[in-house]
């Protein structure tokens, strides 16, 4: 009989002892419980896997392995297992140490009948409470979309209390992380948590919309405002009125639609292209991007005002590889997903396959280990992953090919001595380097150079005399 098809809850019962064994499943199948048996670890732990049972009944004793190695692997498993486990006389100690170690309860030998049913009908009864509290959760959280985000690690939890702490607030956030950390994800449950949760979450990707159309996707246009508007359409800010309006990849912004967001933000009113009319809406801004804005802004190619502006709230993600505990909780719960995605029984990791997961450094962080399991999922023949199925190749060597993070220009700026000393050291270097281009953009036209830095001819002669320029 497969596990999908049966309506009452397996318990499987572990003791070397057939007799007890057979009493015990014939008082517990009376009950309406189906029991399958082993004799040791070895054979409970095969078990475990096979039957995915709700409860396990185990004695402490066993001739191979013992009642805390089944507990172990019942919780590796799955945490929310009960496990029970049934000690002989004078075994007190080691029936404390189990609980410690998470058993649910112990049951002393020889085995009250009634007793037994009681633990056993008492944790299913909880364990059936807890399952639906969870999947009563899940809808709950759907309802109002807020996603799941799946990890553990203090790095993890402390950007997560973040940002449980800023979402009912009105508060721009900026959110930073490498690619595939999860920017969007979180901007989701950033929204999902606000009072603004029935409101509409409108995204817009800055990066993959061309320069010419972003202006009108964000603040809409009138019919004729351009060759091809044919039709008066709102744009996402007007859209996203009342909920929360995400612009991904803000860094590759160009910089006069910074300026425009800027007065949104701090006017909250905008025009269509091709309107007069201010529009006023109310809108919560968050804000992602993988790249260094603070550098961007050194460069000129973001503005400083609207820097400061978004980054009142910076939450920055921590690459997977800085939270390499959460790899293999991830990677369960993808399992989990694909699997019902793909209608499977979910095929367990094997502990090369976890260690192979543990190895990789994860360029593509989350992404790329969800990329990574649901490959994985597909080619599982029967109910293990194995290492081979994950691609990962040998460890070390990807960390070592991960690419270094980019380098900052800025970097390179030689900034010793005095301020004065170090500012005019860079001016002098951009004054010539601008007078060199518009020297060879005119052809060494002195008169038509001149015109195109906006600098008195006489100013032209004596720069190209103090610089030493001449024609290439
Ligand atoms: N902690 C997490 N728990 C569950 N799923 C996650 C988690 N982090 C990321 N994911 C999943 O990983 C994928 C990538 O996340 P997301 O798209 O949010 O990343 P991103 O930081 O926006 O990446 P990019 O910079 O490339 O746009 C998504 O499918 C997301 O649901
Ligand atoms: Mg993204």
């Amino acid at each position: 009989m497969s596990a999908s098809t049966r309506e009452t809850p397996d318990v499987l019962l572990v003791d070397d002892n057939d007799d007890l064994r057979y009493v015990l499943a014939t008082v517990l199948s009376r009950h309406g419980y189906h029991v399958v048996e082993a004799a040791d670890e070895p054979a409970a732990v095969d078990a475990l896997r096979l039957h995915r049972p709700s409860l396990v009944l185990s004695d402490l004793r066993l001739p191979t392995g013992d009642g805390l190695g089944v507990l172990r692997a019942a919780k590796e498993l799955d945490p929310a297992l009960p496990v029970i486990l049934m000690t002989g006389y004078g075994a007190i100690e080691e029936a404390v140490t189990a609980v410690r170690e998470g058993a649910l309860d112990y049951l002393p030998k020889p085995v009250d009948h009634e007793h037994l049913v009681l633990m056993v009908s008492r944790a299913i009864e909880q364990r059936r409470l807890v399952t639906e509290n969870l999947l009563l959760k899940e809808a709950l959280g759907s309802r109002h979309g807020a996603p799941t985000i799946i990890g553990e690690h203090p790095l993890l939890l402390e950007v997560l209390k973040s940002l449980r702490r800023v979402a009912p607030t009105e508060t721009t956030v900026l959110l930073g992380g490498e690619s595939g950390t999860g920017k969007e994800l979180f901007a989701r449950a950033l929204h999902a948590h606000s009072d603004r949760a029935d409101g509409p979450f409108v995204a817009i990707n800055c990066a993959a919309i061309p320069e010419t159309l972003l202006e009108s996707e964000l603040f809409g246009h009138e019919k004729g405002a351009f060759t091809g508007a044919n039709a008066r359409k709102p744009g996402k800010f007007e859209v996203a009125h009342g909920g929360t309006l995400f612009l991904d990849e803000i860094g590759e912004m160009p910089v006069n639609l910074q300026a425009k967001v800027l007065r949104v933000l701090e006017e909250r009113s905008f025009e269509r292209v091709g309107s007069n009319t201010t529009l006023h809406v109310d809108v919560r801004l968050v804000a992602a991007t993988n790249r260094d804005l603070r550098a961007a802004v050194a460069a000129r190619t973001f503005r400083e005002d609207l820097f400061f502006r978004l980054s009142v709230f910076p939450i920055t993600i921590p690459p997977l590889r800085d939270r390499p505990t959460d790899v293999p909780i991830l990677a369960r719960h993808f399992v989990e997903r694909f699997a019902r995605e793909q209608n499977k029984r979910p095929p367990h990791l094997s502990t090369t396959a976890i260690e192979a997961l543990e190895r990789h450094a994860w360029p593509g962080n989350v992404r790329e280990l969800q990329n990574c399991i649901e490959r994985a999922v597909i080619l599982a023949e029967g109910d293990t992953i194995h290492a081979q199925q994950l691609n990962l190749g040998a460890g070390e060597i990807v960390r070592e090919a991960h690419p270094a993070p980019p380098r900052d220009p800025w970097d390179e700026i030689d900034l010793s001595g005095t301020l004065p000393e170090a500012s005019r050291r860079v001016l002098m270097e951009v004054e010539r380097r601008k007078i060199a281009q518009a020297l060879e953009d005119a052809r060494w036209d002195h008169a038509k150079a001149s015109a195109a830095l906006q600098i008195p001819p006489r100013l032209l002669l004596a720069r190209i005399r103090d610089f030493k320029l001449a024609p290439r």
